[in-house]
């Protein structure tokens, strides 16, 4: 935006409030229109925030943020944008956890959602419903915070992320993927009804019978059609405490015929895997697995093999089943085909299982290594591909640099529990897996790491792989289209219909250059 532009914005803006005031002055001296304006912080420390996230690799920054109090707030921010000749942009920020600035909005004004929770500091933002089918919850709160609300009635909800200090917004915008997927689909097939504000400022109840347009467009839909107020989450009782075992593989296609086998007789509750590579130290782990005699078991395996894959599945057990656990664990892992012997078992809290990264978090803090750059690489690879995938990008790309670090995850999921109305994209295929490359660098050395990035998709591109961006980054139109696919004119049109001035989630680049 040039500068004339900011004049105009800034003149129109006291204009709008100077009328407003006025309006509710007369009418009520109390109104949230008057409150908007009261709610724009321009400060410092407000502007880094919002001009930052956990990628550290885009800053883009915005002109103000707004701290809501209420929900009303959002909607006259939005539609006083609407009524400007030219809009400002407006973007929901979570908990900033994304990594491209998917978040921000250049020159525009940056929505602070976690400004809502404070108001629910009495509990009001998630509620139980009384046949505890289900939780209303704000999109604003922290699963962690869902977690912890619904475990007080022996219930939670049934998929997850790795990672709880997400917002419920942030996820739904995306799909919400963990090891439970593979059961229950991801999180936002877990949704029976939603409040939006849209991009024309109207607040709308949605479902799947209640304006379905709207729930399908939204949910995955990268925050482009509108900001989600309230959504209503499925729930399930909840075990006590679970069986949690990593077993360790040398040969990827026992490996994934493994996980594909367990995915098919939805045998565990949990299951995901992930890659340890020889160049770096077993004891970096610091797993709680691993005693210091197993960890120099798996450094010689790590030297004679170079890269071993981990598959780690989980039982969930509570004082009914507690007797029976153990066989059925046993029962699962005697198809398995492991390296003998390479097998570890933990007996933990359900919650501690479900918040196992905040431990990670709580390490990496302590060492100065959180807040730094994260180029991160999320793919969604069909299975006909993913021997090809192992040997073009584990072995022949990464394995091969040895520069890499942070965790590889890699494990599948399966189609039928994704609902190919909603925005969200997946291969074609009915099996799929979830390759998350989640490199952590510095200041200085991300940029080659997201070189290794490109070069990875430039691989895929070749070897003609027709994987998914999840948590997409692109930027150019073309590159859209192709990732939608055939979804590519349903989300256009949704975008007309439900934010017809494209005001939403700029940081998102779908529609920049449209
Ligand atoms: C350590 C870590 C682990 C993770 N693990 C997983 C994982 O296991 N599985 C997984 O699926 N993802 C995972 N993620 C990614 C996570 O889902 C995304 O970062 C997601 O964006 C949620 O983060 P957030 O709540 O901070 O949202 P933000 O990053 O703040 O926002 C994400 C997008 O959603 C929009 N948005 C935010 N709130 C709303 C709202 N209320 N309504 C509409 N749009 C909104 C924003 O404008 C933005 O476009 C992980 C991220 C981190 C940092
Ligand atoms: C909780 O706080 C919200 C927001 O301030 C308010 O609207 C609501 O009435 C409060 N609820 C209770 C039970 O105090
Ligand atoms: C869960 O809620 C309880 C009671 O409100 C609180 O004491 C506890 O700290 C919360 N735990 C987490 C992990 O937030
Ligand atoms: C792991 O360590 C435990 C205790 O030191 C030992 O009993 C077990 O055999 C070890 N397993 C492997 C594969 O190293
Ligand atoms: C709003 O965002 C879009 C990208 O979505 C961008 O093209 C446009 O220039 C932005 N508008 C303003 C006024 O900054």
């Amino acid at each position: 935006m040039d500068f004339s532009t900011y004049i105009v914005l800034i003149i129109l803006s006291i204009a709008y409030v100077n009328r407003v005031s006025i309006k509710a002055t007369m009418a009520d001296a109390s109104s949230n229109q008057f409150a908007v304006r009261a709610k724009l912080h321009y400060d410092l420390e407000a502007i880094a925030l919002a001009s930052t996230d956990y990628g550290h690799i885009i800053r883009d920054t915005p002109f103000a943020v707004l701290y809501p109090t209420h929900s009303d707030d959002i909607t006259e921010l939005i539609k006083f944008s609407n009524k400007c000749p030219l809009p400002f942009n407006v973007s929901a920020r979570g908990c900033g956890h994304s990594v491209r600035g998917q978040d921000m909005a250049q020159d525009g004004i940056v929505v602070n959602m976690l400004s809502l929770k404070e108001q629910h500091k009495n509990g009001t933002g998630i509620t139980v419903s009384t046949s505890g089918h289900y939780a209303d919850v704000g999109g604003e709160q922290l699963w962690i915070d869902v977690l912890n609300a619904t475990l007080q009635y022996g219930l939670a909800p049934v998929s997850w992320t790795d990672y709880l200090y997400l917002t419920v917004g942030g996820t739904l915008s995306n799909a919400g993927v963990s090891g439970q997927a593979f059961l229950y689909g991801p999180q936002i097939s877990n949704v029976l009804e939603m409040d939006v504000i849209t991009g024309k400022g109207h607040f709308v109840t949605c479902s799947k019978d209640l304006n379905s347009e709207l729930f399908f467009a939204v949910l995955g839909g990268l925050g482009q059609f509108g900001i989600i107020n309230r959504a209503r989450i499925v729930l399930a009782k909840a075990p006590t405490r679970v069986k949690w075992v990593k077993m360790l593989y040398h040969d990827f296609s026992i490996f994934t015929r493994d996980q594909e086998q367990l995915i098919s007789i939805k045998g565990p509750d949990y299951l995901e895997g992930y890659l340890m590579m020889d160049y770096i130290p077993v004891n970096e782990w610091r797993s709680p697995f691993f005693t210091p005699y197993n960890e120099s078991q798996i450094s010689s395996l790590l030297k004679k093999y170079g890269i071993l894959y981990g598959l780690e599945m989980v039982k969930y057990y509570d004082d009914e089943t507690a007797n029976l656990v153990d066989k059925e664990v046993q029962r699962l892992q005697d198809g398995l085909n492991y390296i003998p012997g390479f097998s570890f078992t933990r007996d933990v809290t359900y919650v501690d299982f479900l918040n196992r990264v905040r431990q990670e978090e709580i390490a990496l803090r302590s060492g100065g290594l959180w807040d730094v750059p994260h180029p991160w690489l999320n793919l969604f690879v069909p299975k006909s591909h993913i021997m090809d995938f192992n040997a073009g990008v584990f072995v022949d790309i990464l394995h091969s640099k040895k520069m890499s670090k942070g965790p590889l995850l890699v494990y599948p999921t399966t189609k039928t529990k994704w609902d190919d109305r909603m925005s969200a994209v997946t291969p074609d295929e009915d099996i799929f897996y979830l390759v998350g490359i989640l490199q952590a660098g510095s200041f200085d050395n991300w940029q080659e790491l997201d070189n290794i990035n490109n070069e990875i998709l430039e691989f895929c591109n070749r070897a003609g792989i027709n994987i998914k961006q999840y948590l997409p980054h692109y930027t150019s139109e073309e590159d859209w289209i192709k990732h939608f696919g055939s979804k590519w004119n349903t989300f256009r049109e949704r975008k007309a219909r439900f934010d017809p001035r494209m005001i939403l989630s700029p940081g998102q680049k779908v529609f920049d250059s449209v």
